[in-house]
């Protein structure tokens, strides 16, 4: 391999599979679903548990509204005001896995830097006031500020590879964080599990949502696998290709 070929593989984007469990009609809210004869509502998060099992990788990725919902801790002054890295900022380079969140505004706030065990990693806009990454490295949250007005989630991504070796990260949700990744060309694969129900309630969220203009000559599906699970839900499997 020449000296070229290696330094671009070190740069390159991690993989990313979009992974959903929703129902045939997209939506996303299972206490809101039919019942199915095969299985109980309750069912469905364990199953969509095992799945993410079964895809692997280095972490686990959501936008700003998802993460929110996660985490549900309140902004804090910093545990060490000061002066702080405005680029980029490492907490704990060791980690295992990673809870990635996109948050343009610095709107997130987290009590540390773990979640469900993952080390936090926050993708922020430019404009992010120092004051926000004083509190999130004195919680021992580890962070990448965009170099450019709009964010590069693209060139973020290479960050995530080249300084925490992170190779292979699942999306998951909402369906404003998976569209405009989708749009970005950005995501490798789709992987849903369709659960045997229907929500069917008007404006309800689901599973990708791209502003008015949607994704019609931006990504095309090729099937990977269809796979029968567990309650009769199934797994699909989509290669996210360019047009
Ligand atoms: N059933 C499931 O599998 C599942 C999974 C996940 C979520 N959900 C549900 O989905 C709902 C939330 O979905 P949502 O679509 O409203 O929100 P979301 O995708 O979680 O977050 C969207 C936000 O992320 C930020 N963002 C997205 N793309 C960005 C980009 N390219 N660059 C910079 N920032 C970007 C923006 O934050 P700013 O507005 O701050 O700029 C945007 O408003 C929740 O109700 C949640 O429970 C369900």
């Amino acid at each position: 391999m020449s000296a070229d070929a290696s330094t671009k593989d070190e740069f390159m984007k991690p993989t990313i599979i979009c992974l959903m469990i929703t129902s045939p009609d997209g939506s996303l809210h299972p206490s809101r679903w039919t019942k199915s004869p095969d299985g109980s509502r309750a069912d469905w998060s364990a199953l969509y548990e095992k799945v993410h099992a079964t895809h692997g990788g280095d972490g686990w990725m959501v936008g700003r509204v998802t993460m929110a919902e996660i985490s549900k801790a309140q902004a804090h002054p910093p545990a060490e005001p000061g002066k702080v890295s405005r680029s980029t900022h490492f907490a704990n380079r060791q980690a295992k896995s990673f809870a990635i969140a996109l948050d343009r505004s610095g709107r997130l706030h987290f009590n540390s830097g773990e979640l469900y065990g993952d080390h936090v990693v926050v993708l922020l806009g430019r404009d992010v006031p120092d004051q926000h990454l004083a509190e999130l490295a004195g919680d021992g949250v580890s962070y990448i500020v965009s170099e450019t007005d709009e964010m590069d989630i693209g060139a973020m991504l290479e960050i995530l590879n080249a300084e925490l070796g992170i190779k292979q990260i699942l999306l998951e949700g909402g369906a404003g964080v998976n569209g405009s990744l989708l749009a970005a060309g950005l995501v490798d694969e789709l992987s849903l599990v369709i659960a045997p129900a229907l929500e069917a309630r008007k404006n309800s969220d689901r599973v990708v949502e791209f502003g008015e203009e949607g994704l019609a000559g931006r990504v095309e599906l090729s099937l990977i696998a269809c796979e029968p699970l567990d309650h009769g839900a199934v797994h699909l499997r989509y290669k996210v290709m360019k047009p």
